[in-house]
């Protein structure tokens, strides 16, 4: 529990007052009354990140780019400004976190020039906007918005009430200056108190900034976005210049090799509201002397117990003479049942010593007659699946299918159908 203290400050109270009869239209219309304003998107000039915010930066908007430290959120936004800055758009960066000269040394570092892009090392918002209000940029950068403070709030920058406070603020200026405002957000693996979770409400759309299995791999995707659709990732690789988007993700993320090894199975989660895929690997070998070992790394062991059971039951896959590891790439927990499929394939393949279909995934939750079942957000997880260059979709035979997805569908009623019909 964290104690605010509210001041009741009559200047900041006069200040909500100009501000809210400025931004609010107090009649009530019909909608078709209202006059459309053909807001043009701005290319950001990146084409993964035009990709993600559904075709572009749109004026007067708000957007949180959250993402742990370290991550590259600082060096995605320095790139877009620079290409803002080289077309002629005048863009602010406002740093609250680093120090001008750092900034510069990572100017240097990126390949774009970054010159012309106007740099504000600044952390009181109220002096932010008095200052970049005047230059009417086409957007400004927030690095960070847990580092920035209005004078209007007590408490240290980065608490609940600093941060809501500050993005409000920005949303109201966005919304009545026409700029883009991009606000840079550090999220921890737990989501953060007072970080971009409590911020998702009150901005158009929300970009995170994730890394994928291989270190210099990033993702960033969409998980609100007022503007366009939440289904689209941009993938980046991290170099010593910067960030470059990635041309064919599917490249990073699976293993294009003909040598696919058996026991590997792609499995397809819901992290939240985000799909995500991952790799699953089984290993079975025969077993020593006593009972034999179930190792897994990732799962519930009972879980593992019951889908090791089902398959030996259900589809005579002989576990009995075998130890049997299951291993999650990237340290993952598959909590949902969506995965069992996945799993299922992957300790199969391993005790045949074959490897599956090359660039498939498995999705779909096997009960205790082996059958499989359904399970939900199947067009997400596919679509994502499509996006990373997956071909095949092993389903349970019940799902409805998604309309045009470019996903060859395998329905599998049972598990010992699964068995049948997985192998390369
Ligand atoms: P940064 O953008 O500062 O992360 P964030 O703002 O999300 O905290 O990026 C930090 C990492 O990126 C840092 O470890 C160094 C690395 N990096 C490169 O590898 N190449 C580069 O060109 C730059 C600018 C950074
Ligand atoms: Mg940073």
């Amino acid at each position: 529990m964290v104690e605010e203290v509210v001041r009741k400050d009559p200047a900041r109270q006069a200040r909500a007052r100009r501000e809210s009869a400025a931004s609010s239209t107090t009649t009530v219309r019909r909608i078709g009354d209202i006059p459309g304003k053909e807001t043009a998107r701005i290319p950001s000039g990146i084409r993964e990140l035009d990709y993600v915010l559904g075709g572009g930066i749109v004026p007067g908007s708000l957007v949180l780019v959250g993402g742990e430290p370290g991550i590259g959120k600082s060096t995605l936004v320095l790139q877009l400004s620079a290409r803002l800055a080289q077309r002629g758009l005048p863009v602010v960066y406002v740093s609250a976190e680093e120090s001008p000269a750092q900034i510069r040394l990572r100017a240097e570092r990126l390949e774009g020039g970054c010159d012309d892009v106007a740099l504000l090392g600044e952390t009181s918002l109220d002096r932010i906007l008095e200052s970049v209000g005047e230059r009417r940029p086409a957007m400004v950068v927030i690095d960070s918005v847990q580092t920035v403070y209005t004078e209007d709030l007590e408490g240290a920058p980065g608490n609940v009430g600093q941060v809501r406070e500050c993005a409000s603020r920005l949303m109201r200026w966005a919304k009545e200056t026409g700029s883009a405002v991009f606000l840079v957000g550090h999220v921890t693996k737990g989501g953060g108190i007072a970080g971009p979770k409590t911020l998702e409400h009150i901005v158009d759309t929300v970009l995170y900034f994730e890394g994928e299995n291989s270190l210099d791999h990033r993702v960033l995707r969409a998980t609100k976005n007022r503007f366009g659709s939440v289904d689209e990732i941009g993938v980046f690789r991290m170099t010593a210049n910067g960030l470059e988007p990635v041309d064919n993700p599917s490249a990073l993320f699976m293993n294009l090799d003909e040598a696919h090894p058996s026991g590997s199975a792609t499995a397809a989660l819901m992290e939240g509201t985000r799909p995500l895929l991952v790799e699953v690997q089984g290993l079975a070998t025969k077993a020593g002397y006593g009972t034999p070992q179930r190792v897994s790394n990732g799962l519930d062991p009972r879980r593992f117990a019951l889908l090791l059971a089902v398959l030996e039951k259900r589809a005579g896959v002989p576990f009995s003479q075998l130890d049997v590891f299951l291993n999650v790439v990237g340290g993952l927990r598959l909590q949902e049942t969506a995965s069992d499929l996945a799993i299922a394939a992957a300790l199969t393949s391993s005790v045949y010593d074959r490897a599956l279909r090359q660039q498939s995934v498995f999705v779909g939750e096997l009960g205790l007659g082996g059958e499989v079942r359904p399970v939900g957000q199947l067009d997400r997880r596919l679509s994502e699946a499509a996006q990373l260059g997956i071909t095949g979709a092993y389903v349970s035979s019940r799902a409805s299918l998604p309309r045009g997805t470019p996903l060859e569908l395998i329905p599998v009623r049972h598990v010992a159908d699964l068995v049948e019909r997985m192998f390369a």
